[in-house]
């Protein structure tokens, strides 16, 4: 979709629902009937017709009088790979960090608009952020282990939340989704600074995991890295889709064709186009995205 296309692109359930139940007369008759058919023939249809996880709707943010994001209304799907991209200081990180309520955390910011997770409000008045943040995780630019062994860094979240299941557990499968396990198995007790930058940022995905979130927001995560550590994130990456939604952010543009389902361009604090990866590389539907994917500006 781009910034001109109404609220609801072409990836949004309400597209899909009208064009079955066209096809379908006899949803039309009774309204619920109408709906529940239309829901099903659209869920039978295409993938596209997937609700969105993360719903977005007319999202403003300031910093002071800095309007670092401006309308930005998107859909970002369930277990898929979405990338942010565009020239620093777009508003990527901004954005990222309004999914997961953490900008608040930054005096003098205001923000206006809906982000809806599986349809909830995390704005709402009444949700609390701290849920907000164990269901939506981040991890950073710069692997930031804490000063603790490798079994401390992942069982951390779980002992402060008074986890009562089996940490051992929780540490096993959390570093065996984070694709670190078999290098750091014999020396879960010793210090997490003793690993690459590359292991440190799998422990840290590890970290995050563990709090057992359903999304997961990076911020240029591999941008510190060599390339060989680079290519494990991204297979990390590739294999946490199948059961996480994932944002991230980056720089590369190699790396958002390789890893993402689908991309969004942010232009000075305004979304541009988001597309199917393939399409947006290589057909994009604004002359603004195509000068800065193939290197033009920015
Ligand atoms: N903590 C902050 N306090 C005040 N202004 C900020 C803060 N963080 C970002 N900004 C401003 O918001 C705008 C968007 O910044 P943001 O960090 O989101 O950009 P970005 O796209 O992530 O850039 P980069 O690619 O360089 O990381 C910029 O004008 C920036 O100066
Ligand atoms: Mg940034």
């Amino acid at each position: 979709m781009t910034t001109d296309d109404p609220p609801n692109d072409a990836h949004s359930p309400t597209t899909s629902v009208d064009e079955a139940s066209a096809d379908d007369a006899s949803a039309v008759s009774n309204g619920q009937a109408a709906d529940e058919d239309a829901q099903t023939a659209a869920s039978n249809t295409a993938s596209t017709a997937v609700q969105p996880k993360i719903k977005i709707e007319d999202l403003n943010f300031w910093y002071e009088d800095n309007h670092a994001l401006q309308g930005i209304t998107m859909g970002i799907q369930p277990e898929q790979v979405t990338a942010l991209i565009g020239p620093s200081g777009c508003g990527k990180s901004t954005l990222l960090r309004c999914l997961n309520r953490m900008n608040e955390l930054i005096q003098g910011t205001t923000l206006e608009g809906t982000i809806r997770v599986d349809g909830q409000d995390i704005y709402a008045p009444n949700t609390d952020p701290v849920m907000v943040r164990r269901r939506v995780g981040m991890v950073f630019q710069k692997p930031n282990p804490f000063p603790k062994t490798i079994y401390k860094n992942v069982a951390w979240g779980a002992e402060i939340n008074g986890y009562t299941g089996d940490i051992d557990a929780l540490v096993e499968r959390s570093l065996r989704q984070a694709a670190l396990w078999d290098e750091v198995k014999d020396q879960l007790h010793s210090s997490a600074y003793n690993l690459s930058g590359g292991q440190q940022q799998r422990l840290c995905i590890a970290r995050t995991l563990a709090v057992e979130p359903d999304v997961l927001l990076m911020d240029e995560p591999a941008s510190a890295l060599d390339p060989i550590a680079t290519s494990k994130v991204e297979e990390t990456i590739t294999e946490l889709k199948e059961k996480y939604t994932i944002v991230i952010v980056t720089h590369n543009m190699q790396q958002a064709s390789r890893i993402s389902d689908e991309t969004a361009f942010l232009y000075m604090g305004r979304l541009i186009e988001m597309n199917p990866t393939d399409q947006l590389f290589t057909r994009p539907e604004k002359d603004r995205t195509e000068a800065y994917v193939t290197g033009r500006f920015g």
